[in-house]
Order: structure tokens, then C-alpha cells, then sequence
């Protein structure tokens, strides 16, 4: 990936960050950059995600989805870290696959049954993730999926893949059942780890190219150096650290490519759970280009100056012609192709947040496929470490996310919680 930092400078832009103030943060960058390497080396928790590149095995990845190969629907059963980035791979890629993909992470139960029957059951496979194995939404929908294939006539255990971690309710699940299963690598929270199995066995049951996916991680990894001037990542996290102590609290990320919309609900849940912490971080708001260009863009041009626009642009792109027309007002767009539209809504969106001093930054692939997609996904949770490692907070843990997950199941009778004793309190005051 390329990271265009130009439109954040101060010079054209408030709140901006000058040359010279990156110039002396790159010396914080230097080290966090050794610090993150040394983690790496050290297989230490969270920095470990950083090396999946090289950790993760298509082929077995491959060989425990061989029973449902030929599935014409997937349904994914997971949450957050463990349904975003399977969900990011798979809708960007979807024009590559025939397999339908189903995504059940919500248990709004109006939605499940909507997304179950619209399902060919006796032609899915069930994909359930859970890295604890014990997050309550995830295990409820997956005992609903289990009754839904139940109810029609059709062996479930015959059609599930499981993803977890070594021990665990949904482990002795899988044991139980001799299920096909694949273990959450150690270290990789869940944010983390698009690029291991939990993001992986959706994309292999739809015959993505997984090795295209982790060469372009690799290759972004190579990029990996101690200087923000000379890492995209880098930039990337070093800028939007840096403008957020300016004022830029908001992280507008706005991909221009319809396939890469859940790519921004990815980088929204890695931005918001790893940096949220110790009363810092910045809040990360998700919009789709050109669409909100005729809403939010209103608001990000001409409203409070806390924001920071991340665009996401691919360079090349199918494309398809705007047909002639004998209207003659409308006579320019049959010169032109929806890509060309595209391409000008984009550079006038750009340049005019420019032209209004409102920092953007572009973050630029090739296209969207399977070792770019590998590249970005990699770039942007190297981003995120150095971001953490530049706010001084610990990337790694969400104990805000965990303090919601042990209220819940307390709520239901699932374990003693203290969590769960403090909501009780809290609803009798009222
Ligand atoms: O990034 C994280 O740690 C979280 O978003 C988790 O992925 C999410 O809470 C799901 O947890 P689990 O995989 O244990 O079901």
C-alpha cells in the first residue's frame, strides 16, 4: 500500500502536523519501531500477529475445509475480531466466488431467522469462530444454526468448521464431535487476526487465493523499517497519532469501493478496541465513497475541525461504459465510464477537502484482490501497533470489550461475575 500523507501537513491543512514536528516524532517512531520488532522475535503477545505472514499454513487451512469444499452457501458464526476480517476478505473478493456468504455476528433474532432461511441448508457449511469460546452471542447463534440444520433433515457435524482456541466450551464442542477445527494461534488477538485461520477459513471455503493474501502481507511487512518517511504504515500510524493531539479526534475512513465497505467496520473495530484506552484514542467514523459524499461530506468539509478523512482508493478497477444518450444535457456522461465518474468524485472530494484546509490522508493499492487486500489488511494493524506504541497504551487488551462479555453472561445465569452484580445495582437505582 502507498500512504499520501500531503493533504494532512500544516501547511495546508488545520488541524495539520508541520514537517518538522513528524521529523521529531520519527524519533519516537525509531523506537517504536524496535520495540515492535523485538516483540515479534520474541513471539510476544499481540506484536506475534505481526509475523502471521510466515505463521500461517494455507494448506492445512485448506485440508479442514476439504468436507465442504463445495458448499454453496457459508454461514460465519463469530463476533468483532472473529467475524471482521473473514467478513472483510469475503465481500472483497466476493465477484471471485460463487459461495454465498452469510455473516451471523448480531443475535437480533428477527435478523438470524431472516439470514437462516434465506440459506440453502443442505448446501452450507458452518463456519463458527471464537478465539475464548465462550462469548455468549457467538455460542447462541451457533446452538440456533445447529437446531435450524437440525430441524431440516441435515447433519450439521457434517458440514462445521470450527475455529478456537486449545481449550474451552467450544473446543470440547468440537471434540465432542470429532469437528474439523483449527486453533486460534497463540498471541493473535482477535483484531489481529484477519490473517490466520479465524479471517481465513471463510475465505479458503470460498477458494480464495491464501497465498496470495499472506504474500501480500509479507511484502508489507518487508516495508516495516524505523522511519516514518521510509514505512506506508507507519505514515499512516504516525500521522493519525499526530493529528489527533491536534484535534483531529475523529478518523473518517472512507473507502472508494463499494467491495471495500466492511474493510472500514475492520478498521473501525482495530482503531476504536486497540487504541481506546486510558482516556485516549481516536474515534473512528465509517462512510463509503462516492455515496456519503452526498451526506457526511458535508459535515467533514464545513463541520467542527476534529476530523481527519482516511481515504481508501484501489488505482485500477473494473469499469463499465455510461451509455450515449440524445439528451444533451446529459451528453458528457455518455463520453465517460462509471470509473471515470468514480475517479473525478474522487479527486474533487479530495481536492476540495483540501482546498478547505481539512486534513485528509489517501491510502492507495493497486486493486482490490486477494495480495493487495493481504498488503492492506497487514499495513493497517502495523499502523495501529505503532499507534498504540506512540499513545503509550496496551494495544492488545480490550478490558472494556471483557468487562460487557462477563456482565452478559452473568445477566444469564452463565458464571458469578462481578460485572454482572454491578449492572444489577445499577438497574435497581433506577
Ligand atoms: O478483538 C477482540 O479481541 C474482540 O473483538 C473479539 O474478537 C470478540 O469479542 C470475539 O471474541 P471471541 O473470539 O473470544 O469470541
Amino acid at each position: 500500500m502507498n500512504v499520501d500523507i500531503g493533504n494532512a501537513l500544516a501547511s495546508v491543512a488545520s488541524p495539520g502536523v508541520s514537517r518538522e514536528s513528524l521529523e521529531r516524532l520519527d524519533e519516537q517512531v525509531a523506537d517504536a519501531h524496535e520495540r515492535i520488532e523485538r516483540g515479534m522475535a520474541n513471539a510476544e503477545h499481540g506484536y506475534e500477529a505481526l509475523n502471521l505472514p510466515e505463521r500461517t499454513d494455507p494448506d492445512e487451512i485448506r485440508a479442514a475445509v476439504e468436507p465442504v469444499a463445495d458448499a454453496e452457501a457459508l454461514v460465519t458464526v463469530g463476533i468483532g475480531g472473529s467475524a471482521l476480517g473473514a467478513a472483510t476478505i469475503t465481500n472483497a473478493l466476493a465477484d471471485e466466488s460463487d459461495t454465498e456468504t452469510v455473516f451471523l455476528d448480531n443475535v437480533d433474532p428477527e435478523w438470524v431467522t431472516q439470514r437462516l432461511e434465506s440459506l440453502p441448508l443442505e448446501e452450507t457449511a458452518i463456519n463458527v469462530v471464537s478465539r475464548s469460546g465462550t462469548t455468549a452471542e457467538t455460542l447462541a447463534n451457533f446452538l440456533v444454526v445447529r437446531e435450524a440444520f437440525e430441524s431440516a433433515g441435515v447433519d450439521w457435524t457434517e458440514r462445521t468448521i470450527v475455529t478456537t482456541g486449545e481449550s474451552g466450551p467450544l473446543r470440547n464442542l468440537a471434540d465432542r464431535h470429532d469437528l474439523p477445527s483449527l486453533k486460534v494461534p497463540d498471541g493473535v488477538p482477535g483484531r489481529f487476526s484477519a490473517l490466520s485461520a479465524v479471517g481465513m477459513v471463510a475465505a479458503a471455503v470460498c477458494g480464495h487465493d491464501l497465498e496470495a493474501l499472506l504474500e501480500g502481507a509479507a511484502a508489507e511487512r518487508e516495508t516495516l523499517a524505523g522511519s516514518l518517511f521510509e514505512c506506508p504504515a507507519y505514515a499512516y500510524g504516525a500521522t493519525t497519532y499526530a493529528l489527533d493531539a491536534r484535534g483531529a479526534g475523529i478518523n473518517a475512513v472512507m473507502p472508494y469501493a463499494e467491495s471495500l465497505e466492511t474493510q472500514a467496520e475492520w478498521f473501525a473495530q482495530l482503531w476504536a478496541e486497540s487504541l481506546g484506552k486510558d482516556d485516549l484514542g481516536q474515534t473512528p467514523a465509517r462512510a463509503l465513497g462516492v455515496t456519503d459524499q452526498h451526506s457526511q461530506l458535508q459535515l467533514y468539509r464545513a463541520g467542527p475541525r476534529d476530523k481527519l478523512v482516511s481515504f481508501v482508493v484501489p488505482k485500477e478497477r473494473g469499469d463499465r461504459s455510461i451509455p450515449a444518450t440524445d439528451v444533451e444535457e446529459l451528453a458528457y456522461l455518455g463520453d465517460a465510464t462509471l470509473g471515470e465518474l468514480l475517479e473525478a468524485e474522487f479527486e474533487a472530494t479530495e481536492a476540495s477537502l483540501a482546498a478547505a484546509g481539512r486534513p485528509n490522508v489517501r491510502v492507495e493499492i493497486d486493486r482490490v484482490d486477494a495480495y493487495e487486500l493481504g498488503g492492506l489488511l497487514y499495513g493497517m494493524e502495523a499502523a495501529c501497533v505503532l499507534a498504540g506504541e506512540l499513545y503509550g497504551v496496551n494495544t492488545f487488551e480490550q478490558p472494556a470489550v471483557e468487562w460487557a462479555k462477563k456482565a452478559t453472561r452473568g445477566l444469564l445465569g452463565g458464571g458469578e461475575f462481578e460485572e454482572a452484580e454491578a449492572v444489577a445495582e445499577k438497574t435497581e437505582l433506577r
